[in-house]
């Protein structure tokens, strides 16, 4: 981005604001709003009009009072330090007057660009009145950089189009990781469904020196294995496939290790009963919702061992307290371990605030599917349009 004259110019800045607003209608966790911080701040010093855009949440092309940007330019503004003028529209006579009023050094954030369904299916003349604003674009929205959106991907077509600092960074931590990884390297999957990491976990086979699974997805790997999962979430349709990468898994020399033991309890619920049983010995009415402290010793003394950790997905479900141990033993080792350590997704970054050992993390990514399909090996859209990519 320093490469381009951006001094007193027009700059449009894909932002991923893509953050949690509480009932109260404040944004209650504000990650992503800092992240995109040195970008705006260093655009601000340049005296460039900096005209900010991002989506909320998913509102499906019509507005929807609950994803204004409002509370987001609020936070922002707090930040800065500085006004920041929310405009009710992205696009058209409201964008464009404000846009006229702007002097050097001015912010803008416009409303929610998936108001207009244009935004998800890269309309060309929504890109095209969207670069209209402004004279250049940066996109410095790693979280949504695997969207082919009018404002991620059609915009580029329209200006001179270049990496923010955030999208950089993110694009260097997760690239080195992948080009050159000090040894051994473990990945650490969780979440509830394999669907969602098939493809990743095949990719990683090739990189890593050891796989480790967690979380509601492990049920199908276990069934696969042969252990009865009680009433376990599990994908039955996806057992087969699960049997298939653990025996790729084998084939390639890759350790892949699965939970020994697991909290089971009646219902998903903190006040249910609940007990600590074997793999073998989940009981027919009783669900998985943790992994069980043999499973924490022994992945831990593996994460302690290795070089290079990343982490995508909680071990259960960390959301409530009695299911929550695992998850935190987790981020408490990849805390006090000196190898390099990267995490992404939504839910293993809120479990490393909780376990308030966010800061002894090496990178935490802002991109939860991006940095997924980035890891896969997969080409972003939002980065092969860049000019500087
Ligand atoms: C995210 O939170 O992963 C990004 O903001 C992308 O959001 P999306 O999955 O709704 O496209």
């Amino acid at each position: 981005m320093r490469a381009q004259e951006v001094s007193g110019k027009r700059v449009l800045v894909r932002v991923d604001f893509n953050v949690p607003v509480g009932q109260n209608g404040q944004v209650s966790d504000d990650t992503r709003i800092r992240a995109a911080l040195p970008t705006i701040n260093y655009l601000l010093g340049q005296k460039a009009k900096v005209i900010l855009v991002s989506h909320l949440g998913r509102p499906k092309g019509k507005i929807d009072e609950k994803y204004r940007m409002d509370p987001v330019a609020g936070r922002l503004s707090e930040l800065l330090g500085q006004p920041v003028t929310k405009v009710d529209d992205c696009v058209g006579e409201l964008a464009q007057s404000a846009v006229d009023r702007m002097q050097s050094g001015d912010v803008v954030l416009l409303e929610n660009v998936r108001f207009h369904p244009e935004e998800e299916k890269n309309n060309e003349d929504f890109a095209r009145q969207l670069a209209g604003l402004a004279d250049i674009f940066v996109n410095d929205a790693f979280g949504t950089a695997h969207r082919a959106h009018a404002s991620t991907e059609g915009v580029a077509k329209f200006l001179p189009a270049v990496a923010g600092f955030l999208m950089e960074n993110e694009l260097n931590m997760l690239g080195k990781l992948l080009a050159e990884p000090e040894r051994p390297f473990v990945a650490v999957m969780g979440g509830a469904k394999v669907s969602d990491k098939i493809a990743v976990i095949a990719s990683l086979f090739n990189k890593v020196d050891t796989l480790i699974i967690g979380g509601g997805m492990a049920n199908t790997f276990l069934k696969a294995q042969g252990f009865e999962t009680g009433i376990s979430l599990l994908e039955a349709d996806k057992v087969e496939m699960a049997q298939g990468l653990i025996e790729e898994a084998k084939k390639r020399g890759v350790n892949f290790l699965l939970p020994v033991d697991v909290v089971v309890a009646v219902a998903a619920d903190p006040g249910a009963d609940r007990k600590t049983v074997p793999v073998e010995k989940i009981p027919t009415d009783w669900m998985a919702l943790d992994i069980g402290p043999e499973s924490v010793a022994r992945f831990s003394e593996v994460l302690q061992a290795a070089r290079t950790v990343i982490w995508n997905g909680p071990m259960g479900v960390f959301e409530m307290e009695p299911f929550a141990k695992g998850t935190e033993a987790i981020a408490r080792v990849l805390a006090e371990t000196d190898a390099t350590t990267v995490i992404g997704g939504g839910d293993s970054v809120a479990a490393v605030k909780k376990a308030g050992v966010a800061q002894k993390i090496t990178h935490i990514s802002t991109g939860g599917g991006a940095s997924l399909e980035f890891l896969e090996g997969k080409q972003l859209p939002g980065v092969v349009a860049l000019l500087d990519k």
